[in-house]
């Protein structure tokens, strides 16, 4: 066998050369010959670096998306990757306890995308949760409200914009076309609705609208694609979801068209989401048999494998025009992740631990008393004395291990995730410095029977919550940390001999 092959041979001798000597190998096509070019979008991250991991298969995650964008640019074709903003912070207003680990997390966000290569990104006010400056001083490519940036694509250039109404959108995009721009893409600060509206404008210069801000936490679970005479996008906000854009170029400066992509691709591809939707839940109903759950979670990683090899076949380009496609890339959770940045999310994890711990210790505040009359949070040891008959259910429960959960993940001091993992958050008698959870770990009795100081002291049933209601579970079982919540379901779950049997039992 040889001991190096052909091109690896060809390296050694190149390197030995001196420097000036004319290379003998034919040059790989420069990317200014390329046929096309690809543009990779993430907008309204909202401060995600990855998902919590409460429910199986979960999507998203910076080192996900980075892995995306880094195998593309392993091809021929230039790779563009853009963020519409609104990605650094997920809340607009922080307690000073949330400081440190908010700032930290911008600060790896940050990281993560120049990693990625960012090229430009526009800023929504999630960006400036702790002000300008401190925006600023992450030192990315950020484009200001109204104005535009010309990127090299090959023998193209693409114009970005930032927009926030429609005037700034029209005048940005024709600026942008008359400097040059080949195609112009307009991440626009407004909802999927806001920037159907500003589409409509009479002979508007922009090839494709990112509408980059959702309108709530919850507002954007969905990707969104409205094909208008100028297409809009929205994208699954937290990081979920890329937008993948495939430019064709052909001959002449024709502005690009939309053009769908093959008929048959789309169609399996949303055969093979239906099946994976409906294995998801499978997996996720609580109490499901784990062998029968190892086999279901394998069966949708294979469809996730091989819908993830459609998505990311290039765009078959159609003869001569110049031309555009867009697909989504959702982040699932079996796809791989770059190891450099998530090395930055791990790094993450364990500093924020220790930084909050500090934090803590230092400024941390005791819960406020109960108002006069009002019951306090006493822990779940305090009900054990008189309702001993309640525990063996609990006890089986995830319920009872739900801050352990956070602690087998190294996250018990991290700030976005105790709350729904102990018991009486932010209330009287419960939790409110992350040095001080004793007694109050796991969603105990009181998360769902509400404080207990008072029952306690003089049970009756008129001072404690009888019946919590669903309104109550979707407080923690809510849209994004438990997805397939149905309370029909999950309440059975938790009532047993000792505990509302009645409920729980055959009518
Ligand atoms: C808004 C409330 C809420 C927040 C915040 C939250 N969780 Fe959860 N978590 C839940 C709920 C509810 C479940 C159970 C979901 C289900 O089974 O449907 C859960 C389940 C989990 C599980 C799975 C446990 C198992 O038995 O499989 C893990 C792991 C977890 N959470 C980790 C985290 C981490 C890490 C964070 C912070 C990044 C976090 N959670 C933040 C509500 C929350
Ligand atoms: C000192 C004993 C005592 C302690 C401590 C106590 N309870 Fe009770 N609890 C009772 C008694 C007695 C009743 C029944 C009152 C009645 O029916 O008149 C009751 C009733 C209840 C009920 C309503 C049941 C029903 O259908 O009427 C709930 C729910 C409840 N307790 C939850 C709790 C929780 C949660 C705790 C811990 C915070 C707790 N209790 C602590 C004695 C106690
Ligand atoms: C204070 C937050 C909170 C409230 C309120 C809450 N849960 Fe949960 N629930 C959790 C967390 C956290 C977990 C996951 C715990 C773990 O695995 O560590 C969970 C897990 C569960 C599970 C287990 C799911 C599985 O996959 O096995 C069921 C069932 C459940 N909850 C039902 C309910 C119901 C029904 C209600 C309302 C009556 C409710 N929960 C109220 C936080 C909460
Ligand atoms: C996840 C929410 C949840 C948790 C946690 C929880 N309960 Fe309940 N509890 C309920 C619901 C729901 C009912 C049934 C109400 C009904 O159907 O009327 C109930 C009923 C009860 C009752 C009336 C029981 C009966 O048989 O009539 C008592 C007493 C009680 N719970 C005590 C406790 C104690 C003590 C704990 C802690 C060990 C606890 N619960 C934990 C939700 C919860």
């Amino acid at each position: 066998m040889r001991a190096l092959t052909l091109p690896a041979l060809l390296v050694v001798l190149l390197a030995g050369c001196k420097r000036g000597a004319e290379p003998t190998a034919p040059e790989p096509p420069t990317q200014a010959e390329a046929s096309g070019a690809l543009l990779l979008f993430s907008a309204d991250t909202r401060g995600y670096l990855a998902p919590c991991g409460c429910s199986e298969n979960m999507r998203g995650g910076i080192a996900r998306a980075a892995f995306q964008v880094l195998e593309a640019r392993k091809g021929s074709l230039p790779v563009l990757y853009i963020d519409g903003g609104d990605s650094l912070f997920g809340q607009h207003t922080l307690t000073p306890a949330q400081v440190p680990q908010e700032e930290r997390k911008a600060l790896a966000l940050a990281e993560a995308m120049k990693r990625m290569g960012l090229a430009a990104r526009a800023t929504g006010e999630l960006d400036d949760v702790r002000g300008v400056g401190f925006r600023q001083g992450l030192g990315l490519p950020e484009l200001a409200p109204g104005s535009l940036k010309l990127l090299r694509a090959g023998s193209r250039q693409v114009g970005v914009v930032s927009a926030q109404d429609a005037q700034q959108l029209a005048q940005a995009s024709a600026q942008a076309r008359k400097e040059g721009a080949d195609f112009v893409v307009a991440l626009f600060h407004g909802t999927v609705e806001q920037a159907q509206q500003a589409a409509a404008t009479q002979g508007l210069e922009a090839d494709l609208l990112l509408a980059t801000h959702s309108a709530s936490e919850f507002s954007a679970e969905e990707n969104k694609l409205v094909r208008a005479a100028v297409p809009v996008v929205g994208l699954q906000s937290k990081g979920r979801s890329l937008l993948r854009v495939d430019l064709s170029y052909g001959s002449g400066k024709k502005r690009f068209t939309p053009v769908k992509g093959q008929g048959d691709t789309e169609r399996e591809v949303s055969l093979l989401d239906q099946r994976m939707e409906l294995l998801d839940k499978e997996i996720n109903l609580p109490g499901i048999d784990p062998q029968l759950k190892k086999a279901r979670q394998a069966k949708l990683e294979e469809l996730v494998a091989r819908k993830q090899k459609l998505l990311t076949e290039p765009a078959v380009a159609p003869t001569g025009a110049n031309s555009f496609t867009l697909r989504f890339l959702p982040l699932e959770s079996s796809l791989p992740e770059d190891p450099d940045v998530k090395a930055i999310v791990v790094k993450y994890d364990a500093d924020v631990g220790k930084m909050n711990l500090a934090w803590a210790k230092e400024h941390g505040q005791d819960c406020p008393a109960p108002k006069k009359g009002e019951a306090a949070f006493v822990g779940s040891r305090a009900c054990r004395e008189c309702h001993e008959e309640a525990f063996p259910v609990w006890e089986k429960s995830k319920h009872s291990h739900g801050w352990e959960t956070l602690a087998a993940v190294g996250k018990q001091l991290h700030l976005n995730c105790v709350g729904c993992h102990v018991t009486g958050y932010e209330q009287p008698g419960g939790v409110c410095r992350l040095d001080k959870v004793e007694g109050r770990e796991h969603v105990g009795c009181e998360s769902c029977h509400g404080p207990g100081s008072l029952h306690a002291e003089d049970p009756t049933p008129k001072n404690i919550v009888l019946n919590p209601g669903r309104e109550l579970c979707v407080t923690c079982h809510n849209p994004e940390n438990s997805p397939h919540f149905d309370y029909a379901t999950y309440l059975p779950k938790i009532l047993g001999p000792g505990h509302a049997a009645r409920a729980a039992g055959p009518p």
